[in-house]
C-alpha cells in the first residue's frame, strides 16, 4: 500500500499535491548534455570511485576534487534534473509530485501495523535526497553525537565537539529579516554556524502570524526551553532554516552547492548519470573495481567496469549502500549463501540495524476560533492569495511562496513529555533482553551493538538534553504533525536472495517491534492534547479531528496508532553502522569497511543511530568530515 492520505496530510503533502495545478511546470528531466559526452570519455582508472551522487557523495567529490591533485568519479543511479519540481522553495514537497525524482520500493507488509506496506521513498537524481527533502534544517542535540562517540569509548573524535567545525563548514548561514525576528521573538545564534559553504541555510521572508502564539504556548508546558539557536544542541521549541538559497530563493542542495559549476571546471572530476551501480569486485581483500549497468537494464548484457586506486566510497544512501554492499560479498554470511553471493567478509551489521523516525503518531486538531489571516490553509486552497503570493514572489521573491516546509516547531524530552512515566518507561527499557525484539536469530555481534545502544538511548529517555518528540508547526487552523525522534525497534534491508541484482532489496521496518515504541507513543497522545487544550492554545478552541476525542482507552490510542501510522519520515539511517566490529558495526571511526582495504561509507547508513532531528543537516556534516578522513589518508 501506498502512504496514506492520513500520513500525507500530516507533512501538508495532500492539499499540496490539490493545489499543483496552481503552479506552472517545466520539463521533467532534463539531460545535462556535458554529462553525457563524458560518458564516452571515462577513464579506466580512478583515484578515487564514488558510488551515489546524492546528499553526501557529492560533498564528498567537491572537497576530494578542489585541490586538483586527484581524480574522482562519481557514480549516479539518477540523472541531472532541474525541474521546478526540485528547485521550488513553496511548500516544500514538490519532490514527491514528480515520480521520476524518486524511487519507490514497497516496504514487506508491517505485522505491526496491521500489514499494511509502506511506500519506501528516496531521491534519485543527482544530488539525491537533498533535492528532493522537506529542506528543513535541523540538527540534533549534543548528547546524540557523543552517544556515537561513546561506542567508541571515551576518547573517540566523533562527538558534539569533533562534529562542530563540520557543521559550520556544511552550512552557510543566512539570519532572518530583523522584522521577522521582531514579529515572531526568533532567537538566533551565529557561532553555531558557518559562512563557507554553498549550501544555504536561510529564513524566509514571511511566516504565518498564529506561529507566534502557537511557539509560546509550548512554554506553557513544564520543562520547556527556548534555546539560543536551532543549532545548539539543546532541546525546547525554536525557529530554525530552511534549505534555501537566499540569493535566488530556490531550493539550495547538494548538486547546486557541491557540483554545478564546479565538476565541469575541474578536469579531475568526472560524473556518470543514470548509471546502477551492482557491485563493487575485489583483489584479494582490496576493493579495486566497480560494477555498474545502465539505469533500466535488467541484466549484466550491458554491465561495465572501471577501477579505483585509491578508494571506492559508498555514498547510495541507506537503503542502496547495504544492497550493494551485500551483493558484493559483505554482509551476513547465511544471506548471501542463501543468495548465492561469494562472500567476502562475514559482516552482519550489513543491512541490520535499520532505522527511521515514524510520524502520524499524534492526534490533529482543528482550531475552531481563529482570528489570523492569513494561514497555511491559504496557501492551499484560498485562490486569490495564491495569486497575490504568486504575484508578490514574481515580483520580488518574497512572501508565504519563501516558505518551504516549515521553520518552527518544537522537540522535546521523554521528561516534559511523560512526566509520571519516564522513569519507569527507560527501567523497564534497559531491562530488556536486548535480543527479544530483534529478528530471530540475529547475530551476537549485532546484539551486542543493540545491548550498548539499549543502554546509551535509555540514558537519553532520562535526560532532558535528549529529544523523543517533535512537533513541527505548519501555522495552519489545523495542526498535529508529530515525529517520533529514536524508536527502539530495529528494521532490516536485504537484497533479494532470488535477485540480489535487479530486484530492490527487501525493505523491513519493523515497526512497533520492540514494546517500547508503543508505550512512548502512548504518551504522544496525552501530551498533545494537553498542548491544544492545557495551554493558551485553549482559547481558540481546539476540536480533536484524529482519533477523536472520545479515543482515551491505551488499547484504543493503540489500536488507532497501527492503523496509520508510517514508520517513515524519509530518514533512514544505520544500514552500514560506524560502531566498533564487536558490536557488529559496519565501518570504522575512520568509516573504513571492516574486513577489506580500500572501501568506505559517507552516507546516513553510517550513523549509529538516529540524532534527535531530521537528518540532511547531519548528513551534510558527516560527509565534510569524511572527505577530511579520506584525504587525510590519501
Ligand atoms: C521526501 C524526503 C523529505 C525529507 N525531508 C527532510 C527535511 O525536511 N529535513 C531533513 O533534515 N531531512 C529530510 N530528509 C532526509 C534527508 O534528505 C536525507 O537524510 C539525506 O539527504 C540522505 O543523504 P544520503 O547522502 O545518505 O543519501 P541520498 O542523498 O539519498 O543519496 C543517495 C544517492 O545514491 C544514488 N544511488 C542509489 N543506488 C544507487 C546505485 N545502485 N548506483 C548508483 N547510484 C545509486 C541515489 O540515486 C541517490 O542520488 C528527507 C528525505 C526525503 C526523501
Ligand atoms: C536550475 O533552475 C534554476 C531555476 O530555473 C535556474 O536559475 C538555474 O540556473 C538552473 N541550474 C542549472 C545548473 O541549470
Ligand atoms: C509510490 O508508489 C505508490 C504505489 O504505487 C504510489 O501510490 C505513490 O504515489 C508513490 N509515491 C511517490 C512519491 O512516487
Ligand atoms: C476548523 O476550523 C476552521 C477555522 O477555524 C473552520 O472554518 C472549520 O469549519 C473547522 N472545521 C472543522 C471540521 O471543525
Ligand atoms: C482569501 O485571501 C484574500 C486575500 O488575502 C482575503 O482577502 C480573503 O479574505 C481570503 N478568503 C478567505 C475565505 O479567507
Ligand atoms: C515588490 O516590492 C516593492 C518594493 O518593496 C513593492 O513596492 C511592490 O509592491 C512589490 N511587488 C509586489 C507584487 O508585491
Amino acid at each position: 500500500m501506498a502512504l496514506s492520505k492520513v500520513s500525507l496530510a500530516a507533512v501538508g503533502l495532500l492539499h499540496l499535491f490539490g493545489a499543483a495545478d496552481a503552479y506552472s511546470r517545466t520539463a521533467r528531466s532534463v539531460t545535462h548534455s556535458t554529462i553525457l559526452d563524458r560518458a564516452d570519455g571515462l577513464l579506466p582508472e580512478y583515484d578515487y570511485i564514488i558510488v551515489g551522487g546524492g546528499t553526501a557523495g557529492l560533498t564528498v567529490a567537491d572537497r576530494l576534487t578542489e585541490d586538483g591533485k586527484h581524480s574522482v568519479l562519481v557514480l549516479e543511479r539518477g540523472v541531472f534534473q532541474n525541474s521546478s519540481s526540485v528547485t521550488r522553495v513553496a511548500g516544500g514537497f514538490w519532490g514527491l509530485v514528480d515520480p521520476t525524482l524518486t524511487f519507490n520500493i514497497t516496504s514487506v507488509p508491517q505485522t505491526g501495523l496491521n500489514d499494511r506496506s509502506i511506500a519506501v521513498i528516496g531521491g534519485q537524481i543527482l544530488g539525491g535526497s537533498s533535492g528532493v527533502n522537506g529542506m528543513q534544517v535541523l540538527r540534533g542535540q549534543k548528547e546524540d553525537y557523543n552517544r556515537w562517540g561513546s561506542y567508541f569509548g571515551k576518547k573517540s573524535e566523533w562527538s558534539w565537539e569533533g562534529l562542530l567545525p563540520y557543521f559550520q563548514k556544511a552550512w552557510n548561514f543566512h539570519p532572518p529579516s530583523a522584522e521577522l525576528v521582531s514579529q515572531f521573538d526568533i532567537k538566533y545564534d551565529t557561532r553555531y554556524w558557518g559562512s563557507t559553504s554553498n549550501v544555504h541555510a536561510s529564513f524566509p521572508s514571511f511566516s504565518w502570524p498564529v506561529l507566534k502564539m502557537e511557539m509560546a504556548a509550548f512554554g506553557d508546558i513544564p520543562g520547556v526551553e527556548y534555546p539560543s539557536d536551532s543549532g545548539s544542541g539543546e532541546t525546547g521549541a525554536y525557529w530554525h532554516p530552511a534549505s534555501v538559497d537566499p540569493a535566488t530563493v530556490l531550493r539550495s542542495f547538494a548538486r547546486p552547492g557541491h557540483w554545478d559549476g564546479i565538476e565541469a571546471a575541474r578536469s579531475n572530476y568526472h560524473t556518470l548519470t543514470g548509471q546502477k551501480v551492482l557491485k563493487v569486485s575485489f583483489r584479494g581483500n582490496r576493493a579495486t573495481e566497480v560494477v555498474f549497468v545502465p539505469g533500466d537494464a535488467t541484466d549484466l548484457t550491458q554491465a561495465r567496469s572501471v577501477k579505483a586506486k585509491k578508494e571506492i566510497i559508498m555514498a547510495a544512501g541507506s537503503i542502496h549502500t547495504p544492497q550493494i554492499l551485500q551483493a558484493s560479498g559483505i554482509g551476513p554470511k547465511k544471506l548471501l549463501k542463501e543468495a548465492g553471493v561469494p562472500l567476502v567478509v562475514d559482516s552482519p551489521g550489513v543491512g541490520s540495524n535499520f532505522q527511521d523516525q515514524p510520524f502520524t503518531v499524534a492526534p490533529s486538531f482543528n482550531l475552531t476560533t481563529f482570528p489570523f489571516h492569513p494561514d497555511f490553509y491559504d496557501m492551499l486552497l484560498n485562490q486569490t492569495f495564491i495569486a497575490e503570493a504568486q504575484a508578490q514572489f514574481d515580483a520580488n521573491r518574497t512572501g508565504p511562496m519563501s516558505i518551504a516546509s516549515g521553520n518552527s516547531g518544537s522537540w522535546l524530552s521523554l521528561q516534559v513529555v511523560a512526566p509520571k512515566s519516564w522513569k519507569d518507561i527507560a527501567k523497564r527499557y534497559e531491562a530488556q533482553d536486548p535480543a527479544a525484539y530483534l529478528p530471530k536469530g540475529t547475530d551476537k555481534a549485532v546484539v551486542a551493538g543493540y545491548k550498548a545502544q539499549q543502554k546509551a538511548l535509555a540514558n537519553s529517555m532520562r535526560s532532558k538534553n535528549s529529544a523523543v518528540y517533535n512537533f513541527f508547526l505548519r501555522g495552519g487552523y489545523e495542526e498535529g504533525s508529530v515525529v517520533y525522534l529514536h524508536p527502539t525497534s530495529r528494521g532490516t534491508v536485504h537484497i533479494n536472495a532470488a535477485d540480489p541484482f535487479f530486484s530492490p532489496p527487501k525493505v523491513d521496518y519493523r515497526a512497533l517491534s520492540n514494546p517500547t515504541d508503543l508505550e512512548v507513543l502512548l504518551e504522544f497522545t496525552p501530551f498533545t492534547r494537553k498542548y491544544f487544550l492545557e495551554t493558551r492554545m485553549k482559547t481558540l478552541d481546539p476540536v480533536e479531528l484524529s482519533p477523536g476525542a472520545d479515543v482515551t482507552a491505551p488499547e484504543e490510542i493503540e489500536a488507532w496508532l497501527r492503523s496509520v501510522m508510517n514508520p517513515s519520515c524519509f530518514h533512514p539511517v544505520g544500514t552500514a553502522a560506524m560502531m566498533p566490529k564487536h558490536l557488529g558495526g559496519v565501518v570504522d571511526e575512520d568509516l573504513l569497511v571492516y574486513g577489506v582495504k580500500g572501501l568506505s561509507v559517507v552516507d546516513a547508513s553510517v550513523m549509529p543511530d538516529l540524532p534527535g532531528s531530521y537528518t540532511q543537516q547531519t548528513v551534510y556534516a558527516v560527509a565534510e568530515k569524511a572527505a577530511d578522513l579520506i584525504k587525510g589518508r590519501a
